[in-house]
């Protein structure tokens, strides 16, 4: 790693005055806290004093940038000129950086990057900036660029790259009762309507019965015995949690925007009332104006919200494990092509417990967390499901790459689709997820305890999934569901008769 830079500090006079001090400054510089040994230096190799002006020129090597060099130079040199010669440093303009830096792996096409110019020759990567400000520097951009690079070029060779993917467990096989695509058949039934808008589902009162009685196996046979309490939380989620998080970056083509009115006052909507009451069209162009830019986003996963409640907080160590739960907030993700039925949607139902605890506390919550989810999918559904460890899920809506498994990761629950083909060969429906983050939250929103470090996880239990894998494999006939589920759901709601 080489760095090179140039820069101009505008002084508050003309120094020309203060060039001895100057000189010497530089000097002792080079030797002094600008040399930390090999590999570790910076050096000033040219300054240039015009009035008040001064120019640099400094070069460094890996451990230490170029920039931090600058910086520190600026305060040392503001310090020494101001109480010898009442001169202060008032501006700094980076001219030219140039970053050289060794890649991993050759880019596989060509890539680019905000704010620099970014040439690669075989694996040596030089970045090159102009006109740079302070700001810039200190807010540390540069290293952040160089990282994106080295992603970038990683990212081409995941392309296309088979999921990770690696079975831990599986149910014996099971004799579907049927094998039709439930939602089709639901909407011949008028149990379900698809919209009023893409990717969104109107849910009849026999099918609301069945997600609210999924929802209801969920608490009492999962959540309540295992000791979790509901928490209530806004759906809407600010840009700054996903900052946190990393949803900003890795799926801003997914999130559903928010946009509050630029204006409560009415006067300035007039124009876009009498429109409407003229056209009885919308007229966009004028609700443009009235609108701000999005500030937030309707929820994606529950998670962030329940970890920006929990942040900057000290948690007893007696609260430990931390376990809630919020099934209020719904979600929406823009899924564009991907959409299915009740079981691919824009909008969906979950109910998401968040664990916050030491990682022992974590690591045996999960094991029962497992034995009741077989319980539920092996004795009340009767499902034909497997678990697997897949890539887990805070790398992928980062939009990272990569896998974990054993103490941290995902585990993805999922269920054999009759409809969807023969058990071999047909995909099958993630219905459900379990994972361990390590520290990655609790570290990002600072939740802490008294002594030692706090893990966390969630567990995504999504109502559509959940119902849509019971009824891809048991039908629409309760009286041909098992026995244990008609413990709960026995009968459907007559629902609605239209002429
Ligand atoms: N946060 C998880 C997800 O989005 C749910 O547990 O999949
Ligand atoms: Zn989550």
């Amino acid at each position: 790693m080489k760095f090179d830079l140039k820069a101009d500090l505008r002084l508050s006079n003309d120094a020309t005055s203060a060039i001895k001090t100057i000189d010497e400054f530089f000097k002792n510089a080079n030797k002094t806290f600008l040399n930390h040994g090999k590999g570790k230096n910076a050096i000033v190799k040219e300054w240039n004093l015009n009035k008040d002006l001064l120019s640099l020129h400094i070069i460094s090597e890996k451990y230490f940038r170029a920039h931090d060099a600058l910086l520190q130079i600026k305060n040392k040199l503001s310090e020494e000129i101001g109480k010898k010669h009442k001169i202060g440093v008032r501006a700094t303009n980076v001219r030219e950086y140039e970053i050289e830096f060794e890649l991993e792996k050759k880019p596989l096409r060509e890539i680019n990057i905000p704010f620099a110019e970014l040439k690669i020759k075989g694996l040596k990567a030089i970045l090159k900036l102009e006109d740079t400000s302070e700001e810039f520097l200190r807010k540390n951009y540069v290293d952040r660029m160089i990282r994106l690079v080295k992603e970038k070029i990683l990212n081409q060779y995941y392309e296309g790259k088979k999921e990770f993917w690696h079975l831990i467990w599986q149910s014996e096989k099971k004799e579907p009762i049927w094998n039709k695509d439930p939602t089709e058949e639901m909407i011949k039934l008028g149990w379900v309507k698809q919209g009023p808008t893409k990717g969104k589902w109107f849910y009849g009162p026999q099918l609301t019965a069945i997600l609210r009685t999924m929802e209801r196996i969920a608490v009492e046979e999962i959540l309540e015995p295992l000791g979790f309490q509901e928490i209530m939380e806004s759906h809407i989620v600010p840009f700054e949690i996903w900052l946190k998080t990393g949803h900003l970056e890795g799926m801003p083509a997914e999130i559903y925007y928010v946009a509050e009115p630029a204006s409560r006052d009415i006067e300035k909507w007039s124009k876009f009332i009498d429109l409407v009451k003229i056209t009885k069209e919308v007229p966009y162009e004028e609700l443009k104006k009235n609108l701000s830019l999005p500030n937030a986003g309707i929820c994606y996963a529950q998670c962030p919200v329940i970890y920006w409640f929990f942040k900057g907080k000290t948690i007893a160590e007696d609260s430990l494990p931390l376990l809630v739960y919020d099934k209020t907030a719904i979600s929406c993700r823009y899924e564009s092509g991907g959409r299915h039925g009740i079981e691919r949607v824009d909008e969906f139902h979950r109910i998401e417990p968040v664990y916050i605890g030491t990682k022992k506390q974590l690591l045996d919550l999960r094991e029962k967390l497992l034995e009741r989810y077989k319980y539920v999918f092996n004795e009340i559904f009767d499902l034909e499901w497997r678990m697997a460890w897949v890539t887990p899920w805070y790398l992928q809506q980062a939009g990272k790459i990569g896998m974990e498994e054993n103490e941290m990761g995902t585990i993805d629950f999922e269920a054999y689709m009759p409809y969807r083909g023969d058990r071999e060969n047909s995909k099958w429906l993630e219905f459900q997820n379990l994972s361990i983050l390590g520290d990655k939250y609790t570290r990002a929103f600072n939740i802490k305890t008294q002594k030692g470090e706090l893990w966390s996880g969630c567990t995504g239990i999504g109502l559509e999934r959940w119902s849509i894998a019971f009824l891809a494999q048991k039908g629409l006939d309760p009286k041909k569901w098992p026995e244990r589920f008609k413990e709960y759901l026995s009968e459907l709601p007559e629902g609605i008769k239209f002429l």
